[in-house]
C-alpha cells in the first residue's frame, strides 16, 4: 500500500488587514509578522592608528575608505573600536618598539571588548619575519604586509557575498600568493587597486584642504641602512592617466594643495611602457645606476599635467603642488626647469643627503658624492633663488669618525638648509648594514645628534629671520581647537613623523610637505598669540613650506591668506593677516 503523506497546507494569515484601508507601518500590523523583519546588520567600528611617513598616512586613508565602503563606522578612539588597525613604521627600532610596548594595553582593550580584532599592517610586517610576528605582537589577530592592505576588508571577513568590497571597487584585491617566500602578485596590484578605490570614492581623506596622492610605490635603491626596499618592494609607478584622474577629482572636490607621494618620486615612470605621446621625454639620471627612461612619463610631465587642470579663473585648479621625497640620483636639469616654470609647484624641495662625507655615503650605498649633491643644490638655487631646502641626515652610521661627522656639520653650514630631519643610525635586521659593526657608541650618536640639531637651530633661525616684515601667502590648515589636517593626532601617542626631531618651537609637529598640529601651551612669550573676540589660533604653511602661526576668524581655515611676518623662531614664523 502506498503511504500518502498528509496534505501540507501553506500558512495563511488569519488577520489580513482590510485592503481598502491605508497601509500602516510594519509595527502596526499583526505582531506575528515581527519575525519577518530583516535583522539589522551591525558592522564593526574601526580605528586606524598610523605611525611613520606620509606614505603610511596615505595608505591609512585608503584602508579607512575601504572599511567605510564595507559599511563599518569609524570610531573616535581605539577604546571604542571593534577593529583596531595599526599601520606601523619600521624605519628605526624605536618606531617598532612603540607598538611592541603597547601590546599589554591593547590586550586590556580586548578583555573589555572580547569581540575586538587587531590588525597590524605597514612596514613592521615582513614576510620573512611572519613566523615571529605573533610572539612579538601577541595582541594582534591579523598581519597584513603593506601590499596586502587593499585586502583588509576581505581578510577581516567583511566582504561577504552581500558586500564584496573588492568586486564593488572594480578590482579583485584578494590575490596575494606566496611562492617560495616571494610575493608574486599582490605588490603588482597596488596601482590598480588604488585606481579602483579612488573611482569608488573609497579613500577617506583626513583633510579637506591638503591631499596625499601616491604616484609610485616601493623603492629600487639599495641604501645599506634602509628597511624600506624590503618592506615596500620594488618601484611600481601608477599609470600616468590614473594619477591625473585622481588629481582632477581632488581639484573638483576643492583641494587647495596636493602632495605627490613616493619613496623616490623623481624616479617616477621608468618602469612604465614607452609611449609615442612621451617621445619628447629624454630624462637622464644624474647619478647612480643607469636606466632607460626615454619616451616614458616622468615627474616633470606629471607636474605639468596636474598644473594644467584649470580652475574657474583659468589658473591651476590646485594652487599648490608638492612632491615628496626626491632622490639626488634623479634630480635632472629637466626636472629643475619644470620646478621653476610650473606655476603651482611650490618653492620647496626635500632632498635627503644623509651624510656630508663621501666615504660614509659610499658605505651607505647612496652612490653620489658631496660634489654631485652640491652641484644639484647650485642648479636648484640658480633656477629658483627663493627655494627652501630641507634634508634628512643620519648620524653615527657604521664607522663614522669624528671628522666624518664634522664634514656633515660643514655641509649644513655650506648649504644652510631651512630644515633638517636628523636621526641616529638604528641597525635594521636584514639590511646590508646589519652585517657591519654598529661601532659608534649610543652616547656618541646622541651627542652627535644633539650637536647637529643645535647647529641647525641657529641656521634655521637665521633663515627664518630673513622673512621678518615680508608679506607672504599662507594656506591656513589648522585651527587650535581641532586637528583639521591630520587624523593621526587622534591616535594613542601618534608618531610625529620620520626621523623628525622638532624641538620646542611653538609646539607644532612638522614634516616636509605639510601637516601641522598646534599645541596651545607653546606660546612664545616674545610674540604671544592672543585671539581677540571671534578669533582662534591658526596655523598654516607658506609655499616654501614654512610653518606660520597667527590668530584670526575660524573661517580662514582652508583659505590662502596674505600674512605679514612679525616674528621668526628656528622652526616657525608668526604673522598677522595683512
Ligand atoms: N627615500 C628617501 C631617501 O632617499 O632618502 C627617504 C625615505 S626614508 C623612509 C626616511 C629617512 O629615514 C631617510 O632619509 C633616512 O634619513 C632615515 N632612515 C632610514 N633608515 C634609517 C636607519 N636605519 N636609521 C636611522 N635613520 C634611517
Ligand atoms: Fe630607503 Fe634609500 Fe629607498 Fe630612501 S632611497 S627609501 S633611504 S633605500
Ligand atoms: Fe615604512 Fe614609511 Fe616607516 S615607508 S618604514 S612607514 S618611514
Amino acid at each position: 500500500m502506498i503511504e500518502t503523506r498528509p496534505t501540507r497546507s501553506l500558512p495563511v494569515l488569519d488577520a489580513l488587514p482590510d485592503p481598502s484601508a491605508a497601509r500602516g507601518s510594519l509595527d502596526t500590523l499583526d505582531e506575528r509578522l515581527a519575525e519577518f523583519r530583516p535583522e539589522e546588520v551591525r558592522r564593526p567600528s574601526f580605528f586606524v592608528w598610523t605611525l611613520g611617513c606620509q606614505m603610511n598616512k596615505s595608505d591609512s586613508e585608503e584602508m579607512a575608505g575601504r572599511l567605510l565602503a564595507a559599511g563599518c563606522p569609524e570610531a573616535g578612539a581605539p577604546d571604542d573600536a571593534d577593529v583596531l588597525v595599526i599601520n606601523t613604521c619600521a624605519i628605526r627600532e624605536t618606531a617598532e618598539a612603540k607598538v611592541v610596548g603597547r601590546q599589554g594595553r591593547i590586550a586590556e582593550l580586548k578583555v573589555r571588548n572580547p569581540g575586538m580584532r587587531v590588525v597590524l599592517t605597514g612596514c613592521a610586517v615582513r614576510e620573512i619575519d611572519r613566523a615571529r610576528l605573533p610572539r612579538r605582537y601577541p595582541a594582534v589577530d591579523l598581519f597584513l604586509r603593506p601590499d596586502e592592505e587593499p585586502e583588509i576588508a576581505e581578510r577581516l571577513g567583511l566582504a561577504s557575498a552581500q558586500a564584496a568590497v573588492g568586486i564593488a571597487l572594480g578590482v579583485d584585491t584578494a590575490r596575494t600568493t606566496i611562492v617560495n617566500r616571494t610575493v608574486v602578485s599582490a605588490a603588482d596590484m597596488l596601482p590598480a587597486t588604488r585606481a579602483g578605490a579612488v573611482a569608488a570614492g573609497a579613500v577617506r581623506r583626513a583633510s579637506a584642504i591638503s591631499a596625499w596622492l601616491p604616484i609610485v610605490y616601493g623603492c629600487d635603491k639599495t641604501c645599506t641602512y634602509c628597511i624600506v626596499p624590503f618592506t615596500r618592494g620594488p618601484e611600481r609607478s601608477r599609470p600616468f592617466d590614473d594619477i591625473v584622474a585622481e588629481a582632477r577629482s581632488l581639484a573638483a572636490a576643492g583641494y587647495r594643495e596636493v602632495t605627490l607621494l613616493g619613496q623616490n618620486v623623481n624616479s617616477y615612470g621608468h618602469d612604465l611602457p614607452a609611449e609615442p605621446r612621451f617621445d619628447h621625454v629624454r630624462p637622464e639620471r644624474t647619478a647612480g645606476r643607469r636606466i632607460e627612461r626615454a619616451a616614458r612619463p616622468d615627474l616633470a610631465e606629471l607636474l605639468r599635467a596636474v598644473d594644467a587642470i584649470e580652475g574657474p579663473d583659468g589658473g591651476p585648479a590646485i594652487p599648490r603642488l608638492r612632491f615628496l621625497t626626491s632622490h639626488p640620483w634623479d634630480l635632472s636639469d629637466r626636472l629643475i626647469a619644470t620646478l621653476a616654470g610650473v606655476r603651482s609647484v611650490c618653492e620647496h624641495l626635500h632632498l635627503p643627503v644623509q651624510s656630508g662625507d663621501d666615504a660614509v655615503l659610499r658605505r651607505m650605498g647612496r652612490q653620489y658624492t658631496i660634489a654631485h649633491y652640491l652641484d644639484r643644490i647650485r642648479a636648484l638655487r640658480d633656477a629658483l633663488p627663493g627655494i627652501a631646502l630641507s634634508t634628512d641626515v643620519i648620524v653615527g652610521f657604521c664607522g663614522e669618525t669624528d671628522a666624518q661627522y664634522r664634514a656633515t656639520l660643514d655641509l649644513l653650514e655650506e648649504v644652510r638648509f631651512d630644515q633638517v630631519f636628523a636621526a641616529a643610525f638604528s641597525p635594521r635586521p636584514g639590511t646590508p648594514a646589519w652585517h657591519l659593526p654598529d661601532d659608534v657608541p649610543a652616547h656618541v650618536k646622541r651627542d652627535r645628534l644633539n650637536g647637529l640639531l643645535a647647529l641647525q637651530e641657529g641656521i634655521g633661525l637665521a633663515r627664518n629671520r630673513a622673512w621678518l616684515g615680508r608679506q607672504i601667502e599662507v594656506l591656513v590648515d589648522q585651527a587650535a581647537e581641532a586637528s583639521v589636517h591630520d587624523h593621526e593626532g587622534r591616535g594613542p601617542d601618534p608618531d610625529p613623523g620620520v626621523g623628525v626631531r622638532v624641538r620646542g618651537d611653538a609646539g607644532a609637529t612638522t614634516h616636509p610637505g605639510g601637516g601641522t598640529r598646534i599645541d596651545p601651551a607653546a606660546a612664545d612669550p616674545a610674540a604671544p598669540l592672543v585671539p581677540g573676540p571671534g578669533e582662534v589660533r591658526l596655523a598654516g604653511r607658506t609655499r616654501e613650506g614654512k610653518l606660520v602661526h597667527l590668530v584670526g576668524p575660524h573661517d580662514l581655515v582652508g583659505r590662502l591668506v596674505a600674512v605679514r611676518i612679525v616674528h621668526a623662531g628656528p622652526f616657525s614664523l608668526r604673522g598677522v593677516t595683512a
